[in-house]
């Protein structure tokens, strides 16, 4: 059992605290955070063991193996910094750092110290998201064609961060895992509407050598929420939708058949209509699973399913994504065989 200091107590903090107080891996938790009406309604709800608004108290609390951050991105870097050379291993929310750098230094840094570096891709460990994985890798869909995702709603605009930062990690490292590869090229355009410097819409486009194409649309400024993805493949197709309490998957049976005519003239296309199928989906809590994952890889030694390499790999796109962003949505090539901790899935 681990004793695990959470710095950051805002809007997400206390879910990451809640999961950890019931967590059978940890031994106690103790919070940080720089506002003390935070730390107060933490103590208030939750039996932590502690609270200090000094982040150097967790970093000299020696009782304290790990620390889950969950501050806003641009201290994500110098904190998670800071809690590896203190000799703790490290949880950092998304977007795991705000340059490719940064992500690539934290990694090496953790592992020439030994520690554990994981980033918080919760939608990883969904059940929804783990059911479409075995559907894909069953073949069940044939080759994948292409994905599109919504991410919209009204809010929350962020202060220091635009949309695609907010919310495009959570279709990019879905869209990594599903596929197993990484995107040869980006570009996104969008719209600083309401913020002036801070784009509140944006559309962005991934090409993969295999020749998938995925197209990412995330917005604070729309009138309802849609949490929707649609995956074509050439056998079937799947949506899933993360606003349904039941049926978030649904695999339709649907299709186009070619064949080369034989004679001049011949009707050469025909559709295919057939069963609607929801599968079963476990229920477990998403975050729940990401902080059994984090803790018990400390006892185990092994990478947690999200570690620092899949943190780097979306930060590296979400950075090329807003540079193309900036220059009009010209496409950006990525190339990932030099960039350090990128090993995993390379396109090839
Ligand atoms: N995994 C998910 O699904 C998910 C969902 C929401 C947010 N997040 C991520 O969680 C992180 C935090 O987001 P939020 O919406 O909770 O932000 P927030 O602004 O609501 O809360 C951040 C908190 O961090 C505190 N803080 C800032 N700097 C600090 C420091 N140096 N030391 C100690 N405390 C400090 C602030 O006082 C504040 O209470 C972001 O990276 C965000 O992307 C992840």
């Amino acid at each position: 059992m681990t004793t695990v200091g959470v710095i950051g107590c805002g809007y997400w903090g206390p879910n990451l605290v809640r999961n950890l107080v019931e967590s059978r891996r940890c031994r106690s938790v103790v919070v940080c955070d720089l506002d003390r009406d935070r730390l107060e309604y933490i103590r208030r709800r939750y039996p932590v063991a502690g609270a200090t608004t000094d982040f150097q108290d967790i970093l000299d609390n020696e009782a304290i193996r790990a620390v889950a951050i969950a501050t806003p991105l641009c201290t994500h870097y110098p904190l998670a910094k800071r809690a590896l050379e203190a000799g703790k291993h490290v949880f950092v929310e998304k977007p795991f750092a705000h340059t490719t750098a940064q992500a690539a230094e934290l990694l090496a840094l953790a592992e020439k110290l030994g520690l554990t570096i994981m980033t918080g891709h919760t939608f990883i460990y969904s059940p929804a998201v783990n059911k479409i994985q075995e559907v894909i890798d069953s073949g069940e869909l044939g080759d994948i064609y292409y994905i599109s995702s919504s991410r919209v709603n009204l809010g929350l605009h962020q202060k220091d961060v635009s949309v695609l930062w907010d919310l495009a990690p959570h279709d990019l490292s879905m869209i990594f895992s599903w596929l197993k590869a990484l995107p040869v090229r980006v570009s996104a355009v969008g719209r600083d509407y309401v913020q002036p410097g801070l784009p509140d819409v944006a559309f962005m486009d991934l090409t993969f050598a295999s020749g998938v194409l995925a197209h990412v649309q995330v917005s604070w400024l729309s009138p309802s929420k849609l949490r929707n993805t649609t995956i074509v493949g050439s056998r079937k197709m799947l949506v899933y939708d993360d606003t349904e309490h039941l049926e978030k998957v649904k695999i339709f049976d649907k299709g186009v058949n070619y064949r080369d005519p034989e004679t001049f003239g011949e009707y050469q296309l025909s559709y295919r209509a057939g069963n609607i199928v929801s599968p079963k989906l476990d229920s477990y809590e998403p975050l729940q699973a990401e902080i059994d994952d984090f803790l018990s890889s400390l006892v185990s030694g092994r990478c947690p399913r999200t570690g620092g390499t899949a943190g780097l790999e979306v930060v590296r796109v979400l950075e090329e994504a807003e540079r193309s962003l900036n220059q009009g949505g010209e496409p950006m090539p990525l190339e990932w065989t030099s960039v350090v901790g990128a090993s995993r899935r390379v396109p090839v």
